[in-house]
């Protein structure tokens, strides 16, 4: 099999859930800034060793484990290399390089955009050797290692960019829906950590009817009116029964961030996958800036934390 000689991929942050889509929404997100929100993983060959190695640099390195073997980029080598022996194929000695940009336990889909990025940038090493679908389930089954529970809200959008809604097939897993190109999220980061495990342990294991009837309602409400561009329909019912009620102690004045970010016209606010990343949509660009800059007065906790006004990511992770 012919090789690449480097190469590199950028994989974007995401908001799990979407609010109304407990585990089944995802929504990919870009600064309109051009930040790169998101990781970068390289892949080149390393020439004239004999075995693999991962180094990991960038903002958020010192989160990690210091054991590069303990990190889910090696674990997603391995993986990739075993399925590359399954289909008798020759595996190269690489190095790898992370660059961590994504803060861990945000609610931005930072694993899934190491995972996303190592396994987009080893399948472009191997020209695209493995097919899309397969590389969407083996980044699903690497995010199921870290988060406890398999869920494809970050790692699909991470990986196809937009807006995706996961369907209960096992071959096709995700769809893309039409999602609201005008409009912006604001996405806030406080700077503390919340792993997604922690705030999965917090949830019921059980909801009542009515709970039941609402998530029903709100989703398909939402997904009828993102096929119809209805931005009024989307968010007028733009409510999480299952998730927040239960989590939005375990962000720090989220309940007073949400009422004022309403106040100031806000379509929506929710919490970005498992938290604790707030995020507020608008389609006015205005509003959207005066609502980073009060986020960044009044949201963020530690010196780590940050805002951005962001838009969909319709491209998802790419080669740089
Ligand atoms: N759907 C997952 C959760 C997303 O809310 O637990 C985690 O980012």
């Amino acid at each position: 099999m012919e090789k690449m000689n480097k190469v590199s991929v950028f994989a974007p942050a995401s908001i799990g859930n979407v609010t109304v889509g407990f585990d089944v929404l995802g929504l990919a997100v870009k600064p309109i800034d051009d930040t790169l929100l998101g990781d970068v993983v390289s892949v080149e060959p390393a020439v004239g060793a004999n075995k693999s190695s991962l180094s990991v640099i960038g903002r958020f390195a010192d989160k990690l484990p210091s054991d590069p073997q303990s990190n889910i980029v090696w674990d997603c080598l391995l993986q990739f290399n075993q399925a590359l022996v399954t289909e008798n194929q020759i595996v190269h000695v690489v190095n790898i390089i992370l660059d961590k940009k994504m803060p861990v336990g945000s609610g931005l889909g930072s694993s899934a955009c190491s995972v996303v990025a190592t396994l987009h940038a080893l399948n472009a090493f191997y020209r695209d050797f493995f097919d899309q679908e397969t590389m969407l389930k083996m980044m699903g089954q690497m995010e199921a290692k870290i988060s406890g529970s398999l869920h494809y809200d970050n790692v699909a959008p991470c990986y196809y960019g937009g807006l995706q809604l996961m369907v209960p097939s096992e071959n096709i897993i995700t769809r893309t829906l039409p999602s609201f190109d005008d409009c912006y999220y604001v996405m806030a980061y406080p700077g503390i950590e919340v792993s997604t495990k922690a705030a999965r342990e917090v949830l019921p294991t059980e909801y009542s009817r009515q709970d039941l009837i609402a998530f029903g309602q709100n989703l398909a409400s939402f997904v009828d009116a993102c096929h119809r561009n209805d931005k009024e329909q989307a968010f007028a019912q733009f409510k999480d029964v299952v998730a927040e009620p239960y989590r939005a102690g375990l962000l720090p004045n989220f309940e007073l961030a949400k009422n004022y970010l309403y106040e100031q016209g806000s379509l929506a606010v929710g919490i970005s996958g498992s938290g604790p990343t707030l995020f507020a949509v608008t389609d006015d660009l205005t509003k959207a800036k005066a609502m980073a800059d009060w986020l960044t007065q009044e949201y963020l906790s530690t010196d780590l934390g940050f805002v951005h006004v962001c838009q969909v990511d319709i491209a998802g992770s790419r080669c740089l």
